[in-house]
Formats: structure tokens, sequence, C-alpha cells
């Protein structure tokens, strides 16, 4: 970006808060990362009192690394805090969740309403058997139905396992399998740029092979005729009409609240185990912090409940702050690119919360899409998922925020349950593309392979050096995974490792770089490359495969998957008798299968060999190296140097 002629770096660029944000802010001093740092334990007890009780804790934190314990002995119900709380307070009346559908139909919940639903449904998964400490599996679009489902299972005691709808049928079996779910909430469908997501079809392919299912309750959304299949299947409407709301569970703080499954560097994905005090604690403060959100305003965050952001920021966190949440199920360009600043303007949006992957699509499709919107009742932004490329930030500062809003870049993980590195609006200057510094009370460090910091202006890895409230606790049924994958990485310090790789600047500002494991953030969903590769050979007609990720101009990155086939199909190709492009669409279409529409390779090519090392370790740098026309760099520890000259012709001869 020049300036009287200078190129101007990004981290060069600041943005003051703005004098009207400043004299309004829930944080107006610097003292509070003062006194959090003199002392965390203390900082975070004071945070709790946000919350209420049915007991108190004996001890704010107990600490046998890798495992804490936050709020030990302390007792409370989750949903209690979130919706009945507030019952007797104005809020009562006040409006919890806004509702559009993708088709225009519109819903108010208030609190009173809220639980009312949340408690007959509550009382209904009593009635199917569910008691405390069961799971239960969520696989719903994004309808009211969604949020309430999550509160009656936290109202109960039900650890809940909410499963993305983009997913297929067998990932959707994997994570009920893994979990042993024992009650499955789904849809008859939900609607998706003007089709239906058939879910409830996927449900019964996913439960021929569940057996811990023992219910599966069907919430009525499409309105599609059809009847339910066995004494298993139940209707949400007809279970909640003869119920009453139950009263909540008392649980202790530890008790866990929720899994959620994400991807790591196997080929499994990991159940993220969350738990209730800390959690709530953690996403009430930093919600109230970060975003400076208040009674009065109308906040929307754009992610799906099937990701920790939909649970902790638009779920838990807002409604524990007793916020009016605004829920809207379908996609941002339907039926026109102007969806989302129609919303904003018919609610009077003031906190938007989305993901940069949203910002370069809404950059590409034009500002004109803006022309004519009344975007005056947005007073801040956010976003999270991937790092922020400064252009897109400057945009979204520009056109959506008037250069009126702060623009919130929070960096946080499913690990980690709560924003990590994010600015506090009324106190901290912004960089476009910096999610700027740690939260008060929090310790991040960036740090070289042997755990020690580097300078600033290096590049390093991405560690938490203490224990934080909001932390997963384990992974479901895999110890051992939570204490190899996060906390073994430097021996003899008990570092966090984010897998991200970062750089400070001269300012102690943080600079997200990435994933440095085999993990790839395509439009901000996080997959493994193994995972992704073991989908592919399970096809017939592949005898090998490995995967990266590719810059993409707009889902920061792509999926490309470079394959070797069987040689009998190999041979029917050269014969003519198959293609490749028929190949290349079946496992396409196969991966979409096992995983879901999301996991998709963009690009597949075919290669006769893979670039190997001589103990046989495919080497993933020199397949990205290639598919960025970068320079390969050092080869010599390649078995089959031949194969790099095959791989850059079919490159070249595929992307043309
Ligand atoms: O690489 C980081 C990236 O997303 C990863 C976490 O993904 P997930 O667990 O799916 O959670 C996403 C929503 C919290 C991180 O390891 N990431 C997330 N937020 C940012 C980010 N990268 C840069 N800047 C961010 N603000």
């Amino acid at each position: 970006m020049a300036q009287s002629g200078k190129m101007v770096l990004p981290e060069e660029q600041v943005f003051y808060p703005p004098e009207r944000f400043v004299r309004q802010a829930n944080v107006k001093s610097r003292e509070i990362y003062a006194k959090a740092q003199a002392s965390p334990e203390l900082f975070w007890a004071l945070q709790a009192e946000r919350l209420e009780w049915f007991r108190k804790w004996d001890k704010v934190l107990e600490w046998e690394p890798p495992f804490a314990r936050w709020f030990v002995n302390a007792k409370l119900n989750v949903c209690y805090n979130c919706v009945d709380r507030h019952l007797k307070t104005w809020r009562r009346n006040k409006a919890a969740l806004l509702f559009e559908g993708e088709p225009g139909d519109k819903q108010v919940y208030t609190y009173w309403d809220l639980y009312q639903e949340v408690g007959r449904l509550a009382a209904a998964l009593q009635r199917l058997g569910v008691k405390k400490g069961d799971r239960v599996a969520i696989y719903l679009p994004m309808i009211p139905q969604l949020p309430i489902a999550m509160l009656a299972c936290a109202r109960i005691g039900a650890p809940h396992l909410v499963i993305f709808g983009g997913f297929s049928a067998e990932a959707l079996r994997d994570r009920i399998n893994d979990a042993g779910a024992k009650v499955l909430i789904t849809a008859d469908g939900g609607w998706r740029r003007g089709k239906v997501v058939p879910l409830l079809r996927n449900a019964r392919l996913a439960l021929d092979a569940t057996p811990s299912v023992e219910k599966v309750v069907v919430v009525q959304r499409v309105g599609q005729e059809m009847e339910l299949l066995s004494p298993t299947e139940c209707w949400y409407h007809e279970l909640l009409e003869e119920e009453t709301p139950c009263p909540p569970e008392e649980m202790d703080s530890e008790d866990m609240l929720f899994i959620l499954y994400t991807s790591g560097t196997t080929g499994r994905p990991k159940g993220v185990v969350h738990t209730s005090g800390g959690y709530l604690v953690g996403v009430t403060t930093t919600l109230h912090m970060t975003f400076d959100l208040k009674d009065e305003d109308v906040y929307w965050c754009t992610a799906d409940c099937g990701w920790i952001t939909g649970h902790s920021y638009l779920v838990y966190g807002p409604l524990a702050n007793g916020a009016t949440v605004l829920l809207y199920e379908g996609a941002p360009d339907w039926p026109r690119p102007d969806r989302f600043w129609q919303i904003i303007e018919r609610y009077g949006v003031t906190i938007f919360y989305t993901a940069p992957t949203a910002i370069r699509a809404f950059m590409r499709w034009g500002e004109q899409w803006l022309d004519g919107r009344n975007l005056s009742s947005l007073r801040l932004l956010g976003t999270v998922g991937e790092p922020i490329n400064p252009e897109a930030w400057l945009w979204f500062y520009q056109y959506v925020g008037q250069g009126r809003c702060p623009v919130v870049d929070t960096w946080w993980q499913t690990e980690t349950g709560m924003h990590i590195i994010a600015a506090l609006p009324g106190i901290t200057p912004l960089k476009p593309g910096s999610a700027t510094v740690p939260l008060p009370g929090l310790k991040v460090e960036v740090v070289d392979k042997e755990g020690n910091p580097v300078p600033p202006g290096q590049d390093g890895l991405l560690v938490l050096k203490e224990p934080w409230p909001a932390m997963m606790r384990t992974v479901y049924g895999d110890e051992e995974r939570y204490v190899q994958e996060y906390w073994s990485r430097f021996p003899g310090k008990w570092y966090y490792f984010a897998g991200d790789g970062a750089r400070k600047d001269n300012h102690h500002y943080l600079w997200i770089l990435g994933r440095v494991d085999d993990v790839v953030n395509v439009a901000g969903h996080r997959m493994s490359t193994m995972e992704l590769e073991s989908a592919l050979v399970e096809h017939p007609t592949v005898a090998e495969a490995a995967v990266i990720g590719k810059p993409h101009e707009i889902k920061g990155q792509a999926i490309v998957a470079f394959v070797t086939l069987k040689d009998e199909i190999f041979a029917a190709i050269k014969r003519g008798e198959w293609s490749w492009r028929e190949t290349e669409d079946e496992l396409k279409a196969h991966v979409t299968v096992k995983i879901g529409a999301i996991a998709r390779p963009d690009n597949i090519y075919f290669t006769a060999e893979l670039p190997k090392t001589r103990s046989g370790k495919i080497m993933r740098r020199l397949l990205r190296a290639i598919a960025e026309g970068k320079i390969l760099g050092d080869i010599s520890t390649l078995a089959n140097p031949e194969v790099i000259a095959e791989l850059k012709r079919r490159y070249g001869d595929q992307e043309v």
C-alpha cells in the first residue's frame, strides 16, 4: 500500500480506538493486564462472579500438568446460567434469539420462550432415558432447535456432540460411535442455497451401524412428506407436547459439558472435551471484553454451531451474558450476494462476527452489493478462523464498518475453547492482519524448537505457558493423545503447543503464520491431510495419496491431492476403457461421501509415483512447492528424483 511514495508494511499501519468507542467501552483501562498478570487466579475468580453458582469453589485452580481443574468443587448448571437466571430480571421478555431461515421465515424467542422450549426438551430427553453423563448427538441445520438442543443437554448434564450439518453420513457415524451417543437429534432437512440438505436421510444411513443410539428425535424443518420409519424415531414437536420444563441438574464445575470433534495430525478426528465451570467463565468473560458486548446489542455470529465458534460465541458466551443473538440458517449469497447486508439492516445488528473467507468472498462479489444498505447500526466487527490478510481487514473496516467500527481479529481454537489472542477494542490499537496481543491473564509465547522464546521478527511456534479456564481437558477416550499432541512437544516444559506458527513484532503484536502441522484450513474449516488421504486410499482405484493445502484467494487454502492409481486401473486408462477425468470426478465424489462437501479436493493430480525420502516418507514440502510453482529447495534426501520432472509436467498439463 503506497503512502507518500513509500511502501507501508501492514504491521506499520495502526488504527487507534475511536474516541466515541473508548468512552463507552466495557474495558477502558490497561490496568486490567497488569492486574491479571499479578494474579491470574484472582483475576479469574473475579470474572467467575459473572455467573450464578449453586456452590462456590474451594480453590480456583488445581494444576497437575497437563491436567487442570478450574473452580474446584464448585457447582453450577450451564443452561441455568444461560437461560433461567435471566428470568429473574427484566431480561425475561428480552429477545434471546432472532431467527431468520434461508427461505425468509422469521421467529423470535424471548428468554422466557427459550426457557419453555429448552426445559421441555430437557424433560423429554429424560423421559427417553437420557441420564446425567449420557452423550447426545445433534445433527441439525442452523435453526433455533440447534442451540435449544445444546442447552437442553446442558440442563440435564448430558454432554452433547454437535456434528456440522455439512458432514456426510459416514462422518456422522464415526463421531456417534466414538462418543457412544444414546440419542440423536436431527431434522428432516435444512435449507442451503435453495436446496434441501437431507439430514434425516444421512442420519438413517449413519444409524445402520451405531449400536449405542436408542432414539432419534426429528425436527420438522423443511416440511417434506416424510414418514417415520421405525419406533426408534420420534417427532420433536410431538415429543414436547406433553412436557413441562424440568429443573436443571446440579453439575460439578469439572463435569463434561460437550465433546466437539476436530481434526488433528492423524487420520482419526479427535473428540475435544470441554467441561462446565471454567469453560463458561472463559467464554462469558472474553465475549464481554473482546466484543464489548452490551445489553442493547444485536449480536450476530455467522459461524455454524457445528464448530467451536458456534458453541462459545453463538450459544454459551452470548446467552450467559443475556445478549440478543441473531441466528441465520443459510448461505450469504442466497438469493443474492447482499443477504448478509440485508439482515444487518433489517435487525439493526450491532456486532458482526464472521470469517476471513467470507470477507474475501464479499470482496470478490463487490462493494456494489452494499450500496444503499443502511449499516449504521454496526459498532464492532470480529473475525476468526484463519489469518486475515491486511487487504481483507481493510476492506471489512472500510466498506462494512464504514471506518467507524473496530475490527477485532480473534485467534483461538477448538481446544482453547475461548479467545486467546485478541484486542480489547477500547484500549488496543489495531494492526490489520495481526490478532494483536494475548488477553489478560493469558501467557502466550513464540518459541523455537527447544521451547525458548525467539526474538521479535523471527518465526517460531505459538505456545501457551499457563493453563486457562476454558482449556480442553482431554481427548474423549484417549488421554494419551491429549498428552502427546498438545503437551509433549518441548520436553521438560509444560507448554501447550497450538500447532500454529507465529511471529512477534517490535511492539509484541502477534502475527499468526498458519499451521505448522499436517492440518489444512479450508474456508476456516480445519481438516487433517491424513484424514483426507485415508479417505482417498479407501477408494478401490487408489494405491497411494498425498494431500496438501495450496494457497487460495478466497478460501485461504484449497485441497490438492496427488494420487497414484493401482496398476490395473492405470492400464485400463491407457487402453482407453476409462478416463482420467472420470477417475478424478469419482474420487472427488468419494471424498464428499466419506467426509462431506467441505473436504472435496479442488484438484487431483495423478502420478506414477510420489516423491519420497529414502525411509519412505512422502515429501509434502516438495508437493507444496510444485503446486505453488516455487523453487524446490534441497532435494538431496529424495529417493526418486525423476518423479519431480513428471509431477511438474503433469501439474503443468492439468493446470492449463
Ligand atoms: O490455525 C489457527 C486458525 O484456526 C485454527 C483453529 O481451528 P479450529 O479449532 O477449527 O477453530 C477455529 C475457530 C476458533 C488455529 O490453530 N485460526 C483461528 N483463528 C485464527 C486463526 N489463524 C489466524 N488468525 C485467527 N484469528
